[in-house]
């Protein structure tokens, strides 16, 4: 069985492109994004069989100068997003517009052209640099690739893409198994920064690494976001990665975004199921309020991505439906994200009863109704009817300047 990129389809809008409009546009926009690879069977005769639906009608945009946390479990479709919006990929359909270009189709000259404003920073420092390749090698191909600058000025600026992430300008003669991991990622770093993005898909560029250098990494795509201006789009599949990094967080779930709000508000007041049980995961810096937590272990396997459930794709395993008596509502009909406040999106039918449940209360620390829990919170492992004190959890994003 061989996978290959399902073809693009669907119409292209124009681009609205009054000054007002510009102004405010996001840096990216994408809408009903679909990214589909085929599933063919057959040596002589390839047929198709399927289509893994990696992603599979994402909308989100994304500000200039914010960082939007994109979280999920391994599979949900996260790179696929980050790849495909960077134009790796050519979507199978929707649209993404990036500073007002509509690139969703552009190819040749004008794809190398946008591709140099966005640029990819990946999660395993150990593979993703060419270990032929000497640090300054690897820092200075993408101005090779793009034909900027050359001799004593592109090698000024390999030192200076040394400097800026940290590394000792002198380094550059080093292949990447005399660094560190640390290291070498910030030579991923270096790399990424080369053309001067506007844009950056940092995905999951910390989980490889030690967790005492996790937050050097995170401190320095920090810093040089302040320094350059840049947008991030932050991959994790850990909640607690992207919640002091992140401005907004998107949760993804079987190729679709199921919640989508500021950092604080989704750990203050997570609304959709699979979002409150990612949370429980994530430790409470208060001993008093994290011994009495209880992680939602959720039942069931990940469905495939190729055979979704039908209507809300998280009913096989969610835990608020089972409390609900298994309303057939959530396996016929398709859960579309709704505003429930402002900036805050939501796709369950029953969201506004997660508001104030045990486990909402649990996993956020914060005072609720603590409805009682029934047999559905017992299957998931869920402490009944806890009313956690109003604690502070532990340190917020930090305000960032937008626009
Ligand atoms: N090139 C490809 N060909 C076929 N299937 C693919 C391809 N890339 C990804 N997939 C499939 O698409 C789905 C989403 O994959 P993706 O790598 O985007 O998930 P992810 O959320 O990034 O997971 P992880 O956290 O493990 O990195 C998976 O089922 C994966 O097997
Ligand atoms: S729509 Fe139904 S199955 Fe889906 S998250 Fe909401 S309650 Fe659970
Ligand atoms: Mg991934």
């Amino acid at each position: 069985m061989t996978f290959s990129a399902t073809p693009e389809a669907g119409p292209v809008n124009p681009q609205a492109t009054t000054p007002a409009e510009a102004a405010n546009r996001p840096l990216m926009q994408i809408d009903g994004l679909k990214m589909y690879f085929e599933i063919t069977s057959g040596i002589l005769m390839s047929r198709h069989v399927g289509d893994v639906r990696a992603v599979d009608g994402v909308s989100l945009s994304i500000r200039k100068g914010e960082t939007v946390g994109l979280v999920g479990e391994s599979g949900c479709g996260k790179s696929t997003v980050g790849r495909t919006i960077l134009r790796l990929y050519r979507p199978t359909a929707g649209r993404i517009v990036f500073d007002g270009q509509d690139i969703t189709r552009v190819e040749g000259s004008s794809l190398r052209a946008v591709r140099r404003r966005m640029q990819m920073i990946f999660q395993d420092p150990y593979a993703s640099l060419n270990p032929r390749m000497t640090a300054a090698g690897i820092i200075s191909e993408p101005l090779e690739i793009h034909g900027v600058s050359s001799g004593r000025e592109r090698r000024d600026r390999v030192r200076d893409l040394l400097a800026t992430v940290g590394l000792d300008p002198d380094y550059g003669d080093r292949y990447p198994h005399e660094f560190s991991g640390g290291q070498r990622q910030r030579i991923g770093v270096a790399r990424a920064l080369a053309l001067h993005p506007d844009l950056i898909v940092a995905d999951e560029p910390i989980s490889a690494l030690d967790v005492s250098i996790q937050a050097q990494i995170i401190n320095l795509l920090e810093h040089l976001q302040d320094e350059f201006g840049l947008t991030y789009l932050f991959i994790a599949h850990d909640l607690s990665v992207v919640r002091h990094i992140s401005d907004r967080i998107a949760v993804m779930y079987l190729g679709k975004i199921v919640e989508v709000t500021g950092s604080r508000d989704l750990y203050e007041r997570p609304l959709h199921p699979y979002s409150v049980a990612l949370l429980s995961a994530v430790p409470i810096p208060d001993p008093a309020v994290e011994t009495r937590r209880r992680r939602i272990i959720l039942t069931g396997d990940v469905p495939s991505p190729s055979n979704p459930p039908s209507g809300c794709r998280f009913h096989t395993r969610c835990w608020l439906r089972e409390r609900l008596g298994n309303p057939e509502r959530c396996v016929e009909e398709e859960p579309v994200l709704r505003e429930m406040a402002t900036g805050h999106q939501v796709a369950c039918h029953f969201a506004e009863e997660v508001d104030g449940t045990a486990e909402q209360v649990q996993v956020t620390g914060r005072p609720g109704r603590g409805a009682p829990v029934g047999s559905a919170g017992a299957a998931a492992g869920v402490a009944g009817g806890v009313v956690a004190p109003t604690a502070p959890e532990g340190p917020q994003p930090r305000p960032r300047p937008r626009g």
